[in-house]
């Protein structure tokens, strides 16, 4: 994944505020491009009942009576009607390099109406997708950090209710490294029609904000939602957004959308003559062969009216973060926050980790000044090791693979610590995953 490598390194002069990089600096980038091989299966969780991922703006004096609605409104995992529907057209297939989806819309409506108790809450229900390779990772610790990230995405989705599908094959075969999440999304899109957003997360992507919700609503009118930066995107960078998290929409458009970015991809017969286009376009890309974050960066730009409009570019809190720029921060931030601990009863109440949603409220009102992002002292929402290529360990030459690593473990443990608290633990030491201290009660008073 030399492309990752390459991705980071201008993600952090990016940050940096230098973004056009010299001609021979981009020379010494090419050299530390590595190809790595990546690529996202099902681990659907047994919900008894789907919690909407629905704004709930009770605390949690006010929780019992939506805990009780909910359970009313379970979903009913048994229930499928034999009417027909879009699962049962010969036609229709999951595969990315096939006839077209058409009538998606329609078609999911419809099960929906089949299917009553996951209509209700649908418009908000969000389904996570995420993955790795197919083989054993090439680092001797490539596994264990992997299962680490894996396990910090179904913390967070666990406190959510949204469910999650590690995938760990290609489902084109082509489509190797960071093509590989283009299918894997489609084939999502039509296993959980049940579901308006799909969430893509990088396998070396870190919730670090167990508490933070997608604000959905400032997305009512768009279907993909990237991290970008849009004076970047206008001065033609390849690194003005990151592909590696997306919220897309299941509709026609995204089912649309998924083709026409594929089509960039190493599966078709236009591959070369996209990595053309987009090496022209783009000065600053590193390595001549087409990727899917250049194309999304294409498609923003050159087909605006079809697809530009409808993409919403979050820049206003970490929807991803760089790790070089937010790992220094989680000290402070841990202070920060143990200080209002100590302040407010409420929030060193003990509770169930079902109800973590409603002291997240709580703790919004204590986060007003915090700000978000860059230069904020809220709690990074996901920290994305990009360049850190846990799996192949063939990471960016800029920083040693020890600085990688401790990043990583502090940036999991700093994110397990808001776990384990309903758990009656803490992580003293970020640096040390073994070791946990008893939460004494009332702590921190
Ligand atoms: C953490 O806080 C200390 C004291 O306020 C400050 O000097 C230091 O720059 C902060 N570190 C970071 C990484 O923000």
């Amino acid at each position: 994944m030399a492309k990752h490598n390459g991705r980071s390194k201008a993600a952090s002069f990016l940050s940096d505020g230098f973004l056009f990089i010299g001609g021979a600096l981009v020379a010494f980038l090419v050299v530390w491009a590595v190809w790595s091989f990546f690529s996202p299966s099902p681990t659907p969780s047994p919900a008894f009942s789907i919690s909407p991922y629905s704004d709930r703006k009770s605390g949690p004096d006010t929780s019992v009576s939506a805990a009780a609605t909910s359970c009313a409104g379970g979903a009913n995992l048994r229930h499928d009607p034999p009417d027909a529907n879009f699962y049962d057209d010969p036609k229709l297939t999951y595969t990315i390099d096939t006839p077209p989806i058409k009538n998606w819309d329609e078609k999911r409506k419809e099960w929906l109406k089949q299917h009553p108790s996951f209509a209700a809450g649908a418009e908000n229900r969000i389904f996570m997708v995420t993955g790795s390779q197919p083989t054993p990772c090439k680092n001797p610790i490539g596994d264990y950090l992997l299962l680490k990230l894996f396990k910090n995405k179904v913390d967070y989705c666990r406190r959510h209710g949204i469910d999650i599908f590690y995938n760990n094959v290609l489902f084109q075969p082509k489509m190797f490294s960071f093509w590989a999440k283009t299918p894997t999304v489609k084939a999502a899109m039509l296993a959980h029609p049940e579901a308006e957003w799909i969430w893509w997360v990088d396998s070396d992507a870190a919730f670090t904000d167990m508490d933070f919700k997608l604000p959905l609503d400032r997305y009512k009118a768009y279907n993909l939602v990237l991290h970008g930066w849009p004076n970047l995107i206008e001065k033609k960078s390849w690194t003005s957004i990151n592909a590696g998290v997306f919220l897309i929409r299941n509709c026609q458009w995204a089912m649309d959308f998924m083709d026409v970015w594929a089509s960039m991809g190493p599966q078709s017969p236009d591959y070369d003559k996209w990595g053309e286009t987009l090496s022209t376009m783009f000065k600053d890309k590193i390595f001549p062969e087409s990727d899917d974050q250049s194309g999304l960066v294409y498609l923003l730009l050159e087909e605006k009216e079809k697809w530009g409009n409808k993409i919403y570019v979050e820049g206003e809190f970490y929807f991803e973060g760089y790790w070089m720029e937010i790992v220094g921060t989680f000290d402070n931030i841990t202070e920060r926050y143990t200080g209002i601990e100590k302040d407010v009863a409420g929030l060193r109440r003990r509770h169930a980790e079902k109800v973590s949603e409603g002291y997240a409220t709580v703790w919004e009102e204590h986060l007003k000044d915090a700000g978000n992002g860059r230069g904020s002292w809220r709690r990074p929402f996901i920290t994305h090791f990009t360049g850190c290529q846990p799996c192949s360990g063939d990471h960016n030459q800029m920083y040693s693979g020890q600085t990688c690593f401790d990043a990583m473990q502090k940036a999991l443990s700093f994110a397990d610590n808001q776990v384990l608290r309903n758990y009656g633990f803490v992580h003293p030491d970020l640096l040390d995953p073994s070791t946990v201290n008893p939460l004494p009660f009332d702590y921190p008073a």
